[in-house]
């Protein structure tokens, strides 16, 4: 095709070719596959900051097309905001609001460009980053780990027990948004590596100190030490609260779904939207063995009688001899697709899941086949997260190792969720290319710093950039696919 140069044509613009009508709806998205296309890995970088992204037609009338006809402009999009603007927009730095809510006056672009630039207006005060590629939170409250103060141990349920950490010097904590976690650095073994765990806060954002609430795993090393060596008193070093699972703003009902100890950051949204005296539609829908297995049962009636608009609906899947049906539980068996088609759940909620990935992966299909809408429904996972890797076969899961070959002599990488440490390679291109070759589970897409797929979050630790991203990722998180680790680096992956 001839002509039609990106900072000509516009978004909304019609053109009609042989005996069919387009529309153009949004620039192209450029992956690493035109880098390899061209034989230059930056060219997905390289075609966002010149301004050549290309674009996107709708078919409004179909029709025959051929080589050689002519295009004839119909008629010019609303706001005259050419493919070029629109893709600078997006990827480039400053996404001026001005620009933005025009992009938004734009009917004809396409629904996935309108989210981002919807997520940009949303973006909460104070957050980095940019909102229309990935989720952003505000920069973490201090850098790498501090030491908290255990100050109460508490019992939730056979299993789970709480934990309270305060600010030795007797200081409230900084503020946690409702649903992010805190990574402990433990030391069971104070001759062995420390182990780095994860902990979602279960308590009310904005209280003088945070609670995290730990299930003991049979052979689990840190849950075991939690729950048997850890007293009132001792210290742990603690990263500040990280993570965007996070409650929305908004007025739409609330779906906050839970099994077993999943049940902890939702219930840090229940307390913030009882705190907020919302009247929303507040749906609390748990999973549990049976009531002495089911954590926080007290503590989230008494939130969910203080809010106006709230259901409840519990499963217990084996149900104990002195639990009763109406007064415990609500459904006896696992919470299904078949418990949630009955409920009747509203459409437009936003969606929350937290448990294991089998019981996350069903209810977001119910929840899908129910008509929710696959953007609203966010899920935590209490482990790894899956891998984004477009474009490549999916492969058997191997479980994370060192890399093959002699150790690296550079700083030690630890993926935090993976339960691995390596020494750095400069041999690796990037801290992508490294977590690859110890099949840590990653998310890319273009792998030269433009689309931020690869936003990771840096619970300690600094990185240089080689090549510079186009736009910075947010304070507190790092594009992996184009840096390398400038010291000791612990990552949220
Ligand atoms: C963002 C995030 C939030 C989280 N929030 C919470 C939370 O709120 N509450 C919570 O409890 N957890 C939470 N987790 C999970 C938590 O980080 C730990 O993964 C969990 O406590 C298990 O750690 P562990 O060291 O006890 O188990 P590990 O030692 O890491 O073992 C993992 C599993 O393998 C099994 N295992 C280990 N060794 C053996 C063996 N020799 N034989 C058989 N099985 C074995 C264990 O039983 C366990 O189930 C969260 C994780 C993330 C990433
Ligand atoms: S994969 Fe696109 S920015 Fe890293």
């Amino acid at each position: 095709m001839q002509g039609l140069a990106d900072d000509q044509v516009c978004i909304g613009d019609r053109y009609r070719i042989g005996g069919a009508v387009f529309e153009v709806t949004q620039p192209r998205v450029t992956c690493f596959r035109v880098g390899i296309r061209m034989d230059d890995p930056q060219m997905p970088a390289l075609l966002v900051s010149h301004h050549r992204p290309g674009f996107y037609f709708r078919v409004l009338t179909e029709g025959t097309v051929q080589a050689g006809q002519e295009i004839i402009k119909l008629a010019s999009g609303p706001e005259g905001m050419t493919v070029a603007e629109m893709d600078a927009l997006l990827y480039l730095p400053g996404h001026p609001r001005q620009q933005v809510l025009r992009a938004l006056r734009i009917p004809a672009l396409s629904a996935g460009w309108q989210a981002s630039f919807q997520e940009m207006l949303d973006q909460p005060g104070g957050a980095a980053g940019n909102a229309g590629l990935t989720d952003a939170s505000p920069p973490p409250a201090w850098p790498g780990f501090r030491p908290l103060a255990v100050t109460g141990i508490g019992r939730e349920s056979e299993t789970v027990i709480s934990v309270h950490l305060a600010d030795p010097g007797g200081g409230s904590v900084p503020a946690a948004l409702p649903g992010q976690f805190l990574t402990l650095r433990l030391h069971p073994d104070p001759a062995g590596r420390p182990l780095l765990r994860s902990y979602s806060l279960s308590g009310p954002p904005g209280a003088r100190d945070y609670r995290i609430s730990v299930k003991r795993e049979e052979h689990g090393a840190a849950s075991q030490f939690l729950h048997t060596r850890v007293r009132v008193g001792d210290l742990l070093e603690v990263a500040a609260p990280r993570g965007t699972f996070t409650l929305r703003p908004g007025q739409a009902p609330i779906l906050l779904i839970s099994a077993g100890v999943g049940a902890t950051p939702v219930l840090a949204m229940l307390h913030a939207l009882a705190a907020a005296r919302s009247t929303r539609d507040i749906w609390w829908l748990h999973g549990a063995r049976r009531r002495a297995d089911e954590p926080f049962a007290a503590e989230s009636r008494a939130l969910l009688a203080a809010l106006p608009g709230a259901h409840r609906h519990i499963c217990y899947s084996s149900p104990g001899p002195d639990d009763i049906q109406g007064r415990d539980y609500d459904t006896a068996g696992r919470l299904s697709a078949p418990v949630l088609a009955a409920l009747d759940l509203p459409r437009d909620a936003d969606a929350y899941l937290c448990g294991p990935a089998a019981f996350m992966a069903d209810v977001s299909a119910a929840l899908a086949a129910g008509g929710i809408q696959a953007a609203r429904i966010r899920t935590e996972v209490f482990g790894p997260g899956p891998a984004q890797t477009p474009g490549i076969a999916p492969a058997a899961a191997r479980r994370p190792h060192p890399p093959a070959g002699q150790p690296g002599s550079g700083p030690m990488v630890s993926f935090a969720r993976s339960d691995l440490n390596a020494r750095w390679d400069p041999g690796y291109a990037s801290l992508l290319e490294f977590a690859e070759a110890c099949d840590v589970p990653v998310r890319w897409s273009c792998r030269t710093g433009v689309c931020h797929t690869c936003e990771t979050t840096v619970i300690s630790g600094t990185v240089s950039y080689a090549p510079a991203p186009v736009d910075d990722p947010a304070d507190g998180s790092v594009l992996i696919c184009c840096s390398q680790p400038h010291d000791d680096l612990v990552l949220d992956l």
